[in-house]
C-alpha cells in the first residue's frame, strides 16, 4: 500500500461541535496509522486565494505538493464510527470512489442544470450525482480535477458579490456556491471508467429520516448535512448529542504499554496479577512510582511465556523468579511479592483499596472473569483495571471475559495498545 492521507478542509476556523467530528477522524487515523491533515489555515474570505474554503481544497499546497498516493477528503461535519473498517484497505483497487447524493435524480438534475451555461455537454447522469463530503481518490485523479476546475471557479466567482446562496442569485439561475457540481461534471469527463460508487454506509446523509439513534449502527460515516436537519443552528445540538452517545466507544490507542502507564498518575497503589519474570513489574515500579506495589503469582513450577509482544518464548523456573524478585526489590519496602493464587491473594485486600490492577495471570475465560470480578471490588471508583493480551485470535476466552465484564458494569475499554499483545485499560465507574 502506498502512502495514505485523510484531509479535512476546515479553512477559517471551526466551532466546538466540529472538533467532536474531527476527534472521531483523528481516532480512525491513529488506529489505522493514516496521516491526517486538518486544513485549518486562515484563508481570507475574499478571492486572493481560492475564494471561500469550499473551493480551496482543490488548490491546497498540502494536497498538490504533498507526499501521498491516496486521499480521503471528508467534510468537517462528518463523523466516522469507531469500528469502521480501513477504507484504504477495503478500497485499495479504487482510484476514485464516492457515494451517490441522497437526493437522487431530481437533486442531481437541479444542480447539473445550473452549469449548462459553461458546459452544454455534461456527461454526468443525474441519478449518479455524488456528494462531495466524502471523496476517495488517487493523486493522479486529484491533480486532474485540480488542473481543470479553474473555469468553473472563474464562472462562479463572477457572481460572488451577490453572496453565497443568495435568493437573487438562484432566481437568475446562477450556480450554487459549492464546487460539488463541477467535480461531478469533471470526473465524468476526465476518468469516467474509474468512478466507483460505494454504498451509502460510507456517507449517510439521511439521519433525519430516523426517529431513533439506529443510524449509528447503520453506517460507517454520518454526514450532518441536508436541509431536513433544519440548518446550521439545528445541526450543532444534533452533532453534540450524537457524540455524547458514542464517545465512550472511541478507544485511545497507545503504541506500547510502557507509553500507556507513563501517562497515568504517579504514587498509586498498584497490583500486578501474574508476574512471571517480573519484567513488567520493574517497569511499573520505575515508571509509575507506586506508593505500594503488590506482585502476585503462584511462583511455582516451570512456566513458559513470551515477552511483551509475545515473541522470544522462554521457559523459566518460577521459584527462581520469586527469589530473584525478592532480591531485586529487597530494599523497597513498598513492594510486596505474594506467592499465592490471584483470587486468594486479592481477597485479602480491603474493598476499594487499590488504584490500579494489571490482570495477566491465567488467560482462560474463567481465570480472567474471576480476576476481573475481584479487581472490581478491590479497586476504587475512578481507578484503573487493565490487562494483557486482548487479542481475539489468540485469546478469545480472555476477550469475551473482558467484554462481558464491561457490559455487566456499564464500563468500556478506554485505552488499548497497538503492540503484539494488546493491553486494555478500563477506568472504573462505580
Ligand atoms: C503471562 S505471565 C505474566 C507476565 C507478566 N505480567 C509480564 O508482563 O511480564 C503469567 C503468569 O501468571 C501466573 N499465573 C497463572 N495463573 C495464575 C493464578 N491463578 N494465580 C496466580 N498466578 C497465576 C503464572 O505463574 C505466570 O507467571
Amino acid at each position: 500500500m502506498g502512502k495514505n492521507l485523510i484531509f479535512i478542509p476546515l479553512y477559517n476556523g471551526y466551532g466546538a461541535e466540529l472538533e467532536k467530528c474531527i476527534k472521531t477522524w483523528k481516532y480512525y487515523a491513529k488506529k489505522y496509522n493514516i496521516e491526517i491533515i486538518i486544513a485549518n489555515d486562515d484563508i481570507e474570505f475574499g478571492f486572493e486565494k481560492w475564494g471561500n474554503g469550499i473551493w480551496q481544497r482543490w488548490k491546497d499546497d498540502k494536497l498538490i505538493n504533498g507526499d501521498w498516493d491516496k486521499v480521503l477528503i471528508v467534510d468537517a461535519d462528518t463523523m466516522v464510527r469507531w469500528d469502521a473498517p480501513n477504507i484504504f484497505e477495503q478500497n485499495k483497487d479504487s482510484n476514485f470512489s464516492v457515494v451517490r447524493d441522497a437526493g437522487g435524480y431530481n437533486t442531481g438534475a437541479y444542480h447539473l442544470n445550473q452549469w449548462t451555461k459553461i458546459n452544454n455537454d455534461i456527461k454526468t447522469p443525474p441519478q449518479n450525482y455524488f456528494n462531495c463530503g466524502f471523496l476517495f481518490m488517487n493523486k493522479q485523479n486529484y491533480l486532474k480535477l485540480s488542473n481543470n476546475i479553474s473555469k468553473y471557479y472563474e464562472y462562479w466567482k463572477s457572481f460572488h458579490f451577490l453572496g453565497v446562496d443568495n435568493d437573487e442569485m438562484r432566481r437568475l439561475g446562477k450556480p450554487d456556491a459549492v464546487e460539488q457540481t463541477p467535480i461531478n461534471i469533471l470526473s465524468w469527463e476526465l476518468f469516467p471508467e474509474e468512478i466507483n460508487y460505494l454504498p451509502d454506509v460510507w456517507n449517510n446523509m439521511v439521519m433525519c429520516k430516523y426517529d431513533d439513534a439506529s443510524f449509528i449502527n447503520d453506517s460507517y460515516v454520518w454526514h450532518f448535512t441536508g436541509p431536513r436537519l433544519g440548518g446550521w443552528g439545528n445541526k450543532q445540538p444534533i452533532i453534540e448529542q450524537v457524540y455524547s452517545a458514542i464517545e465512550s466507544q472511541y478507544i485511545d490507542i497507545y503504541q506500547t504499554r510502557d507509553e500507556l502507564i507513563a501517562d497515568l498518575p504517579k504514587g498509586m497503589k498498584c497490583a500486578e496479577l501474574g508476574v512471571f519474570k517480573g519484567d513488567f513489574s520493574k517497569q511499573i515500579f520505575d515508571t509509575m512510582k507506586p506508593s505500594e506495589l503488590y506482585l502476585i503469582d503462584i511462583f511455582s513450577g516451570v512456566m513458559g511465556s513470551g515477552d511483551k509482544d509475545g515473541n522470544n518464548f522462554e521457559k523459566i523456573s518460577l521459584d527462581e523468579s520469586y527469589n530473584n524478585l525478592k532480591n531485586y526489590f529487597e530494599k523497597n519496602e513498598n513492594v510486596k511479592i505474594i506467592k499465592n493464587m490471584t483470587v486468594r491473594a486479592l481477597s485479602e485486600f480491603t474493598d476499594n483499596y487499590l488504584d490500579f490492577v494489571y490482570v495477566d495471570a491465567g488467560h482462560e475465560y474463567h481465570d480472567v472473569k474471576n480476576d476481573l470480578e475481584l479487581s472490581y471490588q478491590k479497586v476504587k471508583n475512578g481507578g484503573y483495571i487493565c490487562g494483557h493480551d486482548y487479542n481475539r485470535e489468540s485469546f478469545l476466552g480472555l476477550c469475551t471475559a473482558v467484554d462481558e465484564f464491561c457490559e455487566k458494569y456499564g464500563l468500556s475499554i478506554k485505552y488499548l495498545t497497538n503492540d503484539g499483545c494488546p493491553t486494555y485499560m478500563i477506568i472504573l465507574k462505580k
